[in-house]
């Protein structure tokens, strides 16, 4: 089967909480349409650019076997798409199934409003969890800032700011919330178009909800006032059922949970996106309430009542006040979900270490750095010079395939680097190896790292410095899979994958003021197999005519 979408971006003014600001839609819809598609279908995404700036779409957690060249990194993957161009995305559906999303992936557009929830639908999953439910709601939950993030990302990396992240204004639910517009006085924010989602739901029904934290920055703590929510899915991988009453969900993690709607007494309780305020540097004195609200109903009438709008209806529920608050920057505890279809993490056949963190660079500007490259977008994609310089062995040209090492007993390794003053930091894998990377996270904050192209697995995580000694007595038998991790502040993780998908694959934070500071790194995985894939004349001309 082929599934064509069309999807045009534009910059328009919107008020997806009753404050007035200029957002970059898709097809003037937030968040964009849903894409939905069967395991091994075609997808033919018609992306046109009608926006003032660049743009690229980025299929969040797809592995792109074979079609590196349509994963929609800019200057990595590909080149922007201009003002006024188009250009099409076509790829097979892989072997994959669940809760994904797409986004631009140039600079920190994304947050402005190109999103869009992502599902993969196959029998196998279905046949697992199918009748654990009756419906299927996806659930977009993000922060939300009042103006244009490249605004707010210049005043960020102004020299002397010291990675001080902007502080949200406020967060959203399936783009719509409730904002005080008398907090900013002056300000054209109009309380009646603040826009409150409500799921009307019907009684005795289990629905699951796909949680996708589509946000640029805050960690979100998502809860429904008394429904237990029972985790079922993350990034992708079924998880045996566990059941939770607050869910921690990193900036570009996915959650699938079920909620019955069973509770007897009443009918209407908040849905809760807290923003979790341990994780940022500072506080926003406009937020007083970081607790964004939504509305879950049984009742069909209730759509008529002042919710959308209103801050005064009050939900006479348990808001799970049993439950202590976070008072950590954490990521749900990857111990404490078990994949639901087993699998044995083969052992590492080499190991690389990235430590990153921040330093004050030139110009005394803050800048992240991973192993002493700070990444930033090069002239051309990666790729494409790649491609520019096709040889037999991309190797030799696009990265240094002569440095990897396995672990030593004192851990010294070292690294490929390709043009330390290209700003790309890229470790090169000749061939088939099972890989392990052990991200040392020197921050005091924490990092939501994204591998491209893959899912890890996570063998371990843990607070200062690596345990060395115990490197080979970290658990095997089925550990959490997934492709979005949280590290936290001054902590460790170690995560392995099966360099099988030939590729140039990112590994980066994914919180886009850190990732515009350069947090990003790039694994070159069978360099001779990517000289060998097909890019269309379309992709390589997007470079050409730059
Ligand atoms: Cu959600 Cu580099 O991606």
């Amino acid at each position: 089967t082929t599934r064509v979408y069309n999807l045009t971006i534009s910059d328009v003014v919107g008020w997806p909480d009753g404050y007035n600001r200029t957002l970059t839609l898709i097809n003037g819809q937030f968040p964009g349409p849903l894409i939905e598609a069967n395991m091994g279908d075609r997808l033919i995404v018609n992306v046109q650019n009608k926006g003032v700036n660049l743009t690229t779409i980025h299929f969040h957690g797809l592995y792109q076997n074979g079609t590196n060249y349509m994963d929609g990194t800019y200057q990595i993957s590909q080149c922007g798409i201009p003002p006024g161009a188009s250009f099409t995305y076509n790829f097979t559906v892989p072997n994959q199934y669940g809760t994904y999303w797409y986004h631009s992936h140039y600079s920190t557009q994304y947050m402005d409003g190109v999103v869009g929830p992502f599902v993969i639908h196959a029998q196998e999953e279905d046949d697992l969890i199918g009748d654990m439910y009756d419906y299927d709601q996806v659930v977009l939950v993000s922060d939300w800032y009042h103006g244009l993030s490249d605004g707010y990302l210049s005043s960020y990396l102004a020299s002397g700011n010291e990675n001080t992240e902007p502080v949200p204004d406020n967060a959203l639910i399936n783009g719509g919330a409730y904002f005080d517009c008398s907090l900013t006085p002056g300000d054209t924010c109009y309380q009646q178009d603040a826009n409150r989602t409500i799921f009307s739901f019907e009684q005795d029904k289990t629905y699951r909800l796909r949680v996708v934290n589509t946000g640029g920055f805050a960690e979100i703590i998502f809860s429904v006032d008394e429904h237990p929510l029972t985790v079922v899915e993350g990034d992708g991988v079924l998880i045996t059922p566990t059941t939770l009453h607050k869910l921690n969900v990193a900036v570009a993690q996915r959650y699938s949970v079920l909620i019955t709607t069973n509770v007897t007494g009443t009918d209407t309780f908040w849905v809760r996106a807290a923003l979790n305020q341990y994780c940022f540097a500072t506080t926003n004195p406009v937020l007083v309430d970081p607790e964004i609200t939504g509305v879950l109903t049984y009742s069909s009438s209730a759509n008529s009542v002042a919710a959308p709008y209103s801050n005064s209806i009050t939900a006479d529920t348990d808001s799970w006040g049993d439950v202590a608050a976070n008072v950590l920057c954490l990521d749900l505890n990857n111990t404490s979900i078990e994949p639901m279809v087993a699998m044995e993490a083969p052992e590492a056949t080499v190991f690389y270490r990235i430590d990153a963190g921040f330093m004050i660079g030139a110009y005394a500007i803050d800048l992240a750095y991973i192993n002493g490259t700070t990444w930033k977008p090069a002239s051309s994609s990666v790729l494409y010079q790649a491609y520019q310089m096709l040889s037999p062995s991309l190797s030799s040209t696009v990265a240094d395939n002569n440095n990897t090492e396995l672990l030593n007993t004192t851990g010294t390794l070292s690294l490929g680097v390709f043009g330390g003053d290209q700003n790309q930091y890229v470790i090169n894998v000749p061939d088939y190896q099972v890989v392990d990377v052990l991200i040392n996270n020197l921050d005091d904050g924490a990092h939501p790292f994204h591998l491209h192209g893959y899912k890890f697995w996570v063998m371990g995580t843990g607070p200062g410095a690596f345990p060395y000694p115990q490197y080979s007595t970290f658990n095997t038998t089925n550990p959490m899979r997934r492709d979005t991790l949280q590290v936290a502040a001054y902590g460790w993780a170690l995560i392995r994958f099966v360099a099988d998908n030939a590729g140039l694959w990112p590994l980066h934070c994914h919180i886009s003021w850190h990732l515009e500071a350069g947090l990003l790194m790039q694994f070159q995985v069978q360099p001779d197999k990517i000289a060998q894939l097909e890019p269309p004349a379309a992709w390589a001309q997007l470079c050409a005519a730059q």
